[in-house]
């Protein structure tokens, strides 16, 4: 039996070498709206994140903590990286570690099958070689250290100097390759987003491709090859693996795991860091060219989250943890918050000031009081029971096409991945929603009983605008908007708020009057002054 095809999309697997940060979040976030958003399609999903732990950057910081690399990664993963998928509000369906029996028979398999080919040969490699980045470097790609380390070549990201390597290891035949990934990216514009990585990479490619180490032989900390027990693959050829191995890579013919890959392989979108993304849109999709996979549909860099302008780091110490910020602002203003004030593919930067300034204005003020004035309304005008509406005026047929034109502007994007004008056109409806209250007036009505028909009416319009509101923020915001779900009584009419269809969202008139309307605690609480909390400090 063979299903739809998922919509698969996938996180960078992060390296265990310390606790996440807000950098890690923003990409997870990301992940979690954009498959959130295709489960409220009604497409079938598969949505992965997990760890990368092996590598000597992961083996080295457990030696630095006096503990074995396989007891290290145990604890950071328990007790840091799955917690923090909870705090942000993740749905992911699966989580990957490359330490697991799947994920090591897979990429043994995989290496295997290509000792087989002329992509994997046996060699020397000397050159440079920066851990941070886990990464094989040339000279030209290095840059004069400052401070204490003057007077060194160091690693453009990581700003620490590079190690010098020299070992025979095997080879994978990358420079086999370049012409196939040119004409694969001139072929599919949209194989790496935004456009200016796409030109980044394929300007890189034309510079001409060397062949690369696949294997370590001075590393032990890894999956071992199959043919040569005393080395281990190449962290970076191990972990590129995850994507495949995590939905049933190389299962026997006809098995559940087999079906799996075949439903959900290739990935619709990697969401991948712009520091990452070389690996995924030439090292990645070469491995799969030679083994005749299919290629990813698309490679998406996003931007950075800069501190001092410069990128947030575990190896700088530069990380704010997500729940520095989650304990004060809640996980559904931090959703909203990344992806709406940073164009997704551009660096930003955080700042507390600015978030609590959306906070209040757009979350506090914007949203939410709108939500507590309509179900207030509804319970003191009407016994919180959903009333029939009359003839509707231009202003209310104006809302209605307003509402119409925001989930279209909103669908649009956000398959696109621009979560910021998505995200933003639903900001913007309960703008005109909240003007639409203020120039109707249901107050000045509620005192004239000549006025009762339009009070009906106009109570009604809102409360079918937030309807949709609910529906539209959901993949943002999944918190509130259940809330509001529940406050409208829309649940026993329309059944649960993640079932509801985005592509039907705009048709008008869904939430039947008789609803039971109800006022509970705000959405988004007035913080304390932002200046008097608690500040996270990034030093
Ligand atoms: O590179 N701003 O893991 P990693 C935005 N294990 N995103 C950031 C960020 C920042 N300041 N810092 C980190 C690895 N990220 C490899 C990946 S995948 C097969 C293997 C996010 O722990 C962003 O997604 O260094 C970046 O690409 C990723 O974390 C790097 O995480
Ligand atoms: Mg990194």
């Amino acid at each position: 039996m063979t299903g739809d095809k998922a919509f698969y999309v996938t996180t960078p697997i992060y390296y265990v070498n310390d606790a996440p940060h807000i950098g890690h979040a923003y990409t997870t976030i990301a992940g979690d709206v954009l498959a959130r958003w295709h489960r409220q399609r009604g497409e079938a999903v598969w949505f992965l994140t997990g760890t990368d732990e092996h590598g000597t950057k992961v083996e080295r910081t457990a030696e630095d903590h006096n503990v074995e690399p396989q007891a290290w990664c145990d604890t950071l993963v328990e007790e840091a990286w799955k917690p923090v998928l909870e705090t942000i509000d993740a749905s992911n369906d699966d989580f990957i570690r490359t330490t697991s029996g799947r994920h090591r028979d897979g990429v043994q398999r995989f290496w295997e099958q290509l000792k087989g080919t002329q992509y994997v040969y046996e060699g020397d490699y000397e050159g440079p070689y920066c851990v941070d980045c886990e990464e094989f470097k040339v000279a030209a790609d290095l840059i004069d250290g400052t401070g204490k380390f003057a007077g060194e070549k160091v690693c453009p990201i990581h700003g620490r100097p590079v190690e010098m390597l020299s070992e025979t290891n095997w080879f994978f035949k990358l420079s086999a390759f370049s012409d196939r990934l040119l004409e694969h990216y001139a072929t599919n514009p949209n194989a790496i987003e935004p456009q200016s990585a796409r030109n980044e990479v394929v300007s890189f490619i034309k510079q001409g491709l060397d062949d690369i180490s696949m294997s370590r032989s001075s590393v032990s900390w890894g999956v071992p090859l199959p043919w040569d027990e005393t080395q281990v693959v190449y962290v970076w050829f191990d972990a590129l693996l995850n994507y495949v191995t995590a939905i049933g890579y190389g299962a026997r013919e006809g098995s559940p795991e087999a079906e799996k890959f075949q439903n959900t392989w290739p990935a619709n979108v990697h969401l991948v860091g712009k520091d990452i993304l070389r690996f995924h849109a030439v090292f990645w999709p070469a491995m799969l060219m030679a083994a005749d996979l299919p290629l990813p549909e698309t490679v998406f860099a996003h931007g950075w989250l800069l501190v001092g302008g410069e990128k947030m780091s575990k190896s700088k110490l530069t990380g704010i943890a997500p729940s520095q910020i989650i304990d004060h602002f809640g996980s559904d203003a931090f959703r909203y918050y990344f992806l709406r004030s940073i164009q997704f593919g551009s660096d930003g930067s955080f700042s507390w000031e600015d978030m609590s300034a959306r906070y209040t204005s757009e979350l506090a003020n914007g949203f939410g009081n709108l939500v507590s004035r309509a179900t207030a309304m509804v319970g003191r005008y009407c016994d919180g029971v959903l009333p029939e509406p009359g003839a509707y005026s231009n202003a209310d047929l104006a809302l209605q096409d307003a509402m119409m034109a925001a989930i279209e502007r909103a669908d649009a994007a956000m398959v696109q991945l621009d979560f910021a004008t998505g995200i933003g056109a639903v900001e913007e409806f309960v703008g005109a929603i909240n003007i639409y209250v203020t120039e109707q007036e249901p107050w000045a009505l509620a005192k004239d009983p000549a006025s009762a028909d339009r009070l009906r009416t106009v109570l009604y319009v809102i409360c079918e605008a937030l309807r949709v509101v609910a529906v539209a923020h959901h993949a943002t915001m999944p918190k509130s908007t259940l809330a509001l779900w529940g406050r409208l009584g829309a649940e026993p009419h329309l059944g649960p708020l993640g079932e509801q269809p985005v592509q039907d969202a705009g048709r008008w008139g869904q939430l039947p009057p008789g609803a039971a309307v109800t006022k509970g605690d705000a959405l988004f609480p007035r913080l304390e002054d932002p200046a008097a909390a608690e500040k996270p400090s990034s030093e």
